[in-house]
């Protein structure tokens, strides 16, 4: 009997099962309750007592090698199922990826960095919480200077000397302050402006400051780097000069690129003209490079700002600025397209 009972621990030890319900078959066969084991432990008191002892430890052997092997295998098995949960179909049709759209704001200031950085200019940023010195003084807006109300400004808590940057014109400042000429930098950022909120206007937007410095900058040097940027931008190398006035600058002008009379939305967008401004530019005022440690008898040069959220309605048609901030999932994923 103690012969079989090995047999029976050797045939254990080599089972093996491909699915649950062999593992619970052998089981069954070996500890259930009208298994082997039943069946052996009731015969132990017909062994004779001297071998009852060796009986006892064989029999014990086959339950410990029964056991192992039913939690071996169930723990195999269930591992092998999660593997397939895994990896079972290697086949199966992927997992749609859902592709995200670059907002319309990053997608025009991209293009802008990119025209000039064509022609050698870097980029360059600043805080947009902002002292008077850079965003005013610097400037030439002196304390008081009627041109500070073209620009209502948030002021940070009652400090009348921190603001919310109400222009990258302040990047220029900064940059002019910690580099000498030649400079060739445009700075995008984000400007705030004390403005009721409506279709055309917001409390907060974007813009692009452009600066050139170098010894006889000349105006004529401005128009034809105005006159590349819309070309390459928009299509339009037609522009006009309007001139205007910012205490940056000396002279200065206002630029309207002619978009044209084509079509109907040319005319709206145009108000009928043809003429669409989009920035302001100048000849830096000579204050300014003195201000900003650059001496005025040596150097001269041009600087110009324009309004990312303008020309990105304008070029997409869209006709309420807050679209642009409110992150209208259904808005914003049209522009999927666009780089
Ligand atoms: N800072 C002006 C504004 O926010 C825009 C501007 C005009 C910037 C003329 C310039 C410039 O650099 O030369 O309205």
């Amino acid at each position: 009997m103690i012969d079989k009972l090995k047999e029976l621990i050797a045939e254990a030890e080599a089972f093996t099962a491909q699915s649950k319900d062999e593992v619970e078959q052998f089981r069954i066969k070996y500890l259930g309750s009208k298994g082997l084991l039943k069946e052996y432990f009731a015969e132990f008191k017909n062994v004779a007592n001297e071998q009852k002892k060796e009986f006892g430890q064989t029999i014990n052997q086959l339950k410990k090698t029964a056991e192992d092997k039913v939690n071996a295998l169930k723990e195999a098995l269930e591992n092998q199922e999660e593997d397939n949960g895994l990896y079972g179909d290697l086949s199966r049709p992927g997992e749609p990826i859902a592709l995200g759209a670059r907002h319309p704001i990053s997608i025009v200031k991209n293009q802008i960095i990119d025209i000039f950085s064509r022609i050698g200019f870097n980029v360059s940023e600043g805080p947009e919480i902002e002292d008077d010195w850079h965003n005013f003084t610097a400037l030439n807006l002196p304390e008081y200077h009627p041109a500070r109300d073209m620009q209502d400004t948030f002021f940070v808590q009652t400090n009348p000397d921190i603001l919310l940057r109400t222009h990258t014109s302040s990047v220029q400042v900064r940059y002019m302050e910690e580099n000498k000429p030649p400079i060739r930098t445009i700075s995008p950022g984000r400007v705030y402006r004390n403005e009721a909120i409506s279709a055309r206007s917001h409390c907060f937007f974007h813009q692009v400051e452009g600066l050139y410095i170098d010894k006889d900058v000349s105006f004529a040097d401005l128009k034809q780097t105005l006159q590349y940027f819309t070309t390459e931008m928009f299509g339009k190398s037609k522009i006009r000069l309007r001139p205007s006035y910012f205490p940056f600058t000396e002279p200065s002008a206002e630029v309207d690129v002619y978009w044209g009379l084509e079509t109907e939305t040319d005319y709206k967008m145009t108000k009928g003209t043809g003429w669409l401004e989009i920035m302001g530019c100048g000849m830096v005022d000579p204050n300014v490079l003195d201000n900003c440690g650059i001496d005025s008898k040596e150097y001269s040069g041009f600087a110009f700002g324009m309004g990312i959220d303008r020309i990105a309605l304008l070029l997409h048609q869209i006709s309420d600025i807050r679209l642009l901030s409110e992150n209208d999932v259904r808005f914003l994923e049209q522009f999927k397209s666009a780089l």
